[in-house]
Parts: structure tokens; C-alpha cells; sequence
């Protein structure tokens, strides 16, 4: 199947792709396993300097896995997806206990670890062992449907086998601890840079004379996937307590749900329940902000931030303090470094 694939993706990304990325020249898999998991929703570019301040504190699997999830998720904060960061601590965690402290070193045992899907496994061995197994994130779909003329509803998950099968059968046959890296990097770098989704630049790219999506005129169809996203909407009141001195009130959210085992400013479900929490003297002085909407991938939330002015020493009252709700007093030089929601940080941040 297709003939000299494998090879044109693999002299293109020695001529052409991304070589001096900070996780590339390395075998590491501790370094290699973080940057994907960073760049699996995020940009590279904004990666960079998570990815520096990450190996600055934890410059070993054995240190990320000593840490207190909270230190990880405040390091993380501002990638976004958290539960990204708290696979990951919890994958730390398990090479260490389960693995003697090294990364199993194909992607069959890699993808039993948290926060490794199929596609990051093999990204990983491939990258970092050599090993001849097949990549499938949402860009190299892209490349894949386009050159194969695959046209089948990847919606289905049979048709996503299929394609998974196809993508085995292209793989690189010889000298694979060389090809296989640049194989794998070549597919990613083709997706990210030359077999973009709109405006493909088909006149720069390798494989044009093999590609049936180019050869029919219409590469754009390509992947085909019809279900949708279902979005959804959810009003969230925020009680923004603060005293004289900068401190703000936070809340640990639960681990399930929206912005799970993030610090934030305690949620409510309206703002007629956030009223009704308060003790009338509070309910009396409250401020309220304009509403903002933060976008999620499957949901808009609808933000609506009240101010409420503490005295300095005044308690937050017992109907706002349980062990469902645990939250305290975090001065303005504790909670930037805590794991806060985006939007609440930039929320708290207009104040600071
Ligand atoms: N996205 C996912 N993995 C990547 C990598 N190794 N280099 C660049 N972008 C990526």
C-alpha cells in the first residue's frame, strides 16, 4: 500500500519539520511523555514555558511523583483540561510504584498508565524505543483520510479501526530506532504546518503524488465525521469574598465536575442561592460584577461574580464552611500560586 509513504515523510521531516523543539534530541521518555500530554489540546507555542517551569521543579518522574497534587495543578494552571495534570501526577505516581521509577518501554504497557490514550503511547515508543507502532491524533487523521481518500464516517468506531489499521500498514520497515521517530514527528509536523484543515498547502507537501485527495481536487472533504458536538450552557454564581488586606475566601472544588480539585471561589448554582447562604448582614453588602461567559469544550459557563467586603478578622459564616465545602483565607501572596480556573485567576488577578 502506497509505496515510498513512509520514506517521503521521513526525508521531508529531516529537510523540513520541527527539529529543535526542547522534548526533541532526546530519548527521555519522562520528557518526551510530558510534552505530549501538554500538547495534546495545547499549542506549542504556548507550551514552551509550561513545559521549562515543569523540568525546573520536577526535573525527574521521581520528583512529580513526591509532589502534592496541589503544587501540580498550580504549575499547571492556565493550560487548561485539568484533568490533564492530575492523570499526569497520578501517571508519576504509578511508574514509580508500579514500575520501579522507569516508563515501560513499549506503547501496549504505556497505554495502561493514566492519561495515556493509544495514540500518545505510541507516540511515546516511537519516539523513544523505536518501536513501529501508529499514531492517530486529530492531525494525522487529517493527513492520513486525505492521502488514502478515505471517506468512510469516522463517527463509526469500525470506520476508526479501519483507519487505525491503515495507518499500522504504512508504517516505516527498516531501521526503525532512526525512522520511526522522524515518521512520527513527519505525520504531526505535515498536519500542523502543510495538511492544515482549511487552505491545505498541497504544493509544499511530500506526498502530493500520492495523495487521492489532492488527485480528486476536493483534499478539504476529508476526515469525515458527522456527529457533533453536543454543547451545553450552565449558570454559575461566584462569591468573591475578600478583606481590606487582599485575602480572598477559596474553595477546593471536588475532583468530578466542572474545574475539579481546583481552588476557586466558592459556586453557586444562582444568584437567589448564593443570597440565601449568606447571613443577612453579608447579603446586605453585596456587590455584583459583570456577568462573563467562559467558554469549555462541551459548555458555555455563565459567570456571575459578587463582591462581598469582609472586615479584617471577620469569620466567614458556618453556612459557607463544611467538609463538602472546604475553603479558608489565601493572602495575596499565597493564591497566585494555587491551581485556580483561568478565568477566576483573571477574575482575581483586575484586582491585584
Ligand atoms: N503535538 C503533539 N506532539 C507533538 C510533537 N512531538 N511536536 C510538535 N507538536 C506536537
Amino acid at each position: 500500500m502506497l509505496p515510498g509513504f513512509s520514506w517521503e515523510i521521513v526525508r521531508w521531516q529531516e529537510a523540513h519539520g520541527r527539529n529543535s523543539l526542547p522534548w526533541q534530541n532526546t530519548r527521555d521518555p519522562y520528557r518526551v511523555w510530558l510534552s505530549e500530554i501538554m500538547l495534546q489540546q495545547t499549542q506549542v507555542a504556548t507550551v514552551l514555558d509550561y513545559y521549562a517551569r515543569f523540568l525546573l521543579r520536577f526535573p525527574t518522574v521521581k520528583e512529580l511523583a513526591a509532589a502534592g497534587e496541589d503544587e501540580v495543578l498550580g504549575l499547571w494552571s492556565g493550560l487548561g483540561y485539568y484533568s490533564r495534570a492530575r492523570n499526569l501526577h497520578r501517571c508519576a505516581q504509578d511508574v514509580m510504584a508500579l514500575h520501579g521509577g522507569q516508563f515501560p518501554e513499549t506503547a501496549e504497557t504505556l497505554q495502561t498508565l493514566p492519561g495515556i490514550g493509544r495514540s500518545t503511547a505510541a507516540a511515546i515508543a516511537s519516539f523513544c524505543f523505536g518501536e513501529r507502532v501508529a499514531i492517530l491524533d486529530g492531525n494525522v487523521k487529517r493527513v492520513l483520510t486525505r492521502v488514502l481518500g478515505f471517506s468512510a464516517d469516522l463517527a463509526q468506531s469500525a470506520n476508526e479501526r479501519a483507519l487505525w489499521d491503515n495507518a499500522a500498514e504504512l508504517l516505516p520497515e527498516q531501521d526503525l530506532a532512526e525512522t520511526m521517530p522522524r515518521y512520527t514527528q513527519g505525520l504531526m509536523d505535515l498536519g500542523a504546518t502543510i495538511c492544515v484543515g482549511r487552505q491545505p498547502q498541497c504544493l509544499l507537501c511530500p506526498v502530493q503524488n500520492l495523495c487521492q485527495g489532492f488527485a480528486a481536487g476536493d483534499p478539504g472533504k476529508y476526515p469525515v465525521k458527522t456527529r457533533k458536538l453536543k454543547r451545553s450552557a450552565q449558570a454559575l454564581s461566584l462569591l468573591w469574598a475578600k478583606k481590606p488586606d487582599g485575602s480572598v475566601w477559596l474553595e477546593k472544588r471536588p475532583a468530578r465536575g466542572v474545574w475539579g480539585g481546583l481552588y476557586c471561589l466558592p459556586v453557586f448554582e444562582s444568584d437567589d442561592a448564593l443570597a440565601a447562604d449568606l447571613p443577612s448582614s453579608l447579603r446586605e453588602r453585596l456587590d455584583p460584577l459583570p456577568g462573563f461567559v467562559h467558554v469549555l469544550t462541551h459548555k458555555d459557563l455563565h459567570l456571575s461574580p459578587w463582591i462581598a467586603s469582609f472586615r479584617t478578622g471577620q469569620a466567614m459564616p458556618k453556612s459557607l464552611v463544611s467538609d463538602e465545602r472546604p475553603g479558608a483565607w489565601f493572602s495575596p501572596a499565597e493564591w497566585p500560586a494555587l491551581g485556580l480556573p483561568a478565568p477566576i485567576r483573571k477574575l482575581l488577578e483586575r484586582d491585584a
